[in-house]
């Protein structure tokens, strides 16, 4: 049964994409007075805020010697390295200062930069752009512009609750997207006796569409398992429920779900920090509940049960991975997974050729799984 086997194009590979925002920290832990660190796609960072409060990262790394950023001082607009008291600007890194220099030499300081990256705060995330790497050792320079903006929680109103949740994976960026795409799991992982039990497991049908870098699950879910649709369901119709779920690369996942003017929405991440964890980001934005009391906590317990439920799971599949095994994807329930390895190849091949991204799903297509 050879099909069985991951072809190669479908096996994680870990690899990291860059060219792309990933969320860094959650904004409200990082303080105006601090310099925070923070691992991107095995990229140290160093993220503040300035006296605004507007956010910034910098590699945390001098370009003179490679001291660490965050161990220098920061006076709300520069930082200044602790080893030789290099100065540079929080923002663009551009070098402002450096103390050794005498008046006579003529060392063009202002064409020294550390490296910098843009960064955006947005929907209680900071948001920073992993450019693609330059060729080794040509140094920083002023920053490129970025194609485009971070991405946003799509929202339906102006008036909205906001809440996050965050835990640490310890497995591969490729086995933390899969993990959370995979439908099969439900069952065994989620069980509580307030939601479900293996013996609830009956067989589904949901149909699937090719989007733009990604795929979209599309559908009107009477049964659905979802947590908020569970309880979205305690006061709208059944009928007037509609739920999308997309994925797109290289890692956002995002549930919208409408009841006619009542709606919810999450964008949830996995981020890669080095090429063994990656880190889950649930963010979710909602008018429902606003005027129930305990509403956002019941949403908050619910969801941080299932995080900690996959990270539990996760934690003892790294067990499993430390030795290599060979893996395998089956139809239909791993289809999706699938799906993420062929886009991410697509993507790779994209780039690599300099042409159109060929989406390797050519239309729609239903999937079958029991869960
Ligand atoms: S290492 Fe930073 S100033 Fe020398
Ligand atoms: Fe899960």
């Amino acid at each position: 049964m050879p099909e069985l086997y991951l072809p190669p194009r479908q096996a994680p590979d870990s690899l990291m994409l860059t060219g792309f925002w990933y969320r860094a920290l959650p904004g409200d832990r990082v303080h105006r007075n601090r310099l925070h660190q923070a691992t991107l796609l095995e990229i140290p960072l160093v993220i503040g805020r300035d006296r605004a409060g507007h956010a910034f990262a910098l590699r945390d790394s001098c370009p003179h010697r490679g001291m660490p950023l965050h161990c220098g001082h920061f006076d709300g607009e520069n930082i200044e390295c602790s080893y030789h008291g290099w100065q540079f600007d929080a923002h663009d890194g551009q070098c402002e200062l450096i103390p050794s220099l005498t008046s006579d030499q003529d060392l063009k300081v202002e064409r020294i930069y550390a490296g910098s990256y843009p960064c955006e705060e947005l929907d209680g995330f900071i948001w920073v752009y992993i450019p693609d790497p330059r060729p080794p050792g040509a140094g920083f320079g002023k920053r490129e512009a970025v194609p485009d903006a971070a991405p946003q929680i799509e929202k339906f109103s102006d008036q909205y609750k906001l809440a996050y949740l965050t835990a640490d994976m310890p497995v591969s960026i490729d086995h933390g997207i899969i993990g959370l795409m995979d439908p099969a799991h439900g069952p065994f992982v989620h069980q509580a006796w307030w939601w479900r039990s293996r013996h609830s497991i009956h067989e589904k049908k949901k149909n699937f569409e090719p989007i733009p870098n990604g795929f979209r699950m599309s559908a009107h879910t009477p049964s659905s398992n979802s947590a908020p649709y569970k309880l979205l369901r305690l006061y709208a119709d059944t009928d007037s429920i509609t739920t999308t779920i997309d994925f797109v690369l290289p890692n956002l996942r995002r549930e919208v779900i409408r009841a006619g003017k009542y709606w919810f929405s999450s964008l949830t991440t996995v981020t890669p920090i080095t090429r063994n964890q990656c880190r889950i980001d649930v963010v979710a934005a909602w008018n429902i509940f606003r005027w129930l009391p305990f509403g956002a906590e019941l949403l908050k317990f619910v969801f941080s049960k299932f995080v900690e439920q996959d990270r539990r799971t996760m934690e003892l599949q790294a067990e499993g991975l430390k030795h290599n095994p060979h893996l395998m994807l089956i139809d239909d329930a791993d289809r999706p997974a699938k799906w993420y390895f062929q886009l991410k190849a697509a993507h790779l091949e994209a780039k690599r050729t300099g042409e159109e991204m060929s989406h390797p799903m050519s239309g729609p297509v239903t999937l079958k799984w029991r869960s």
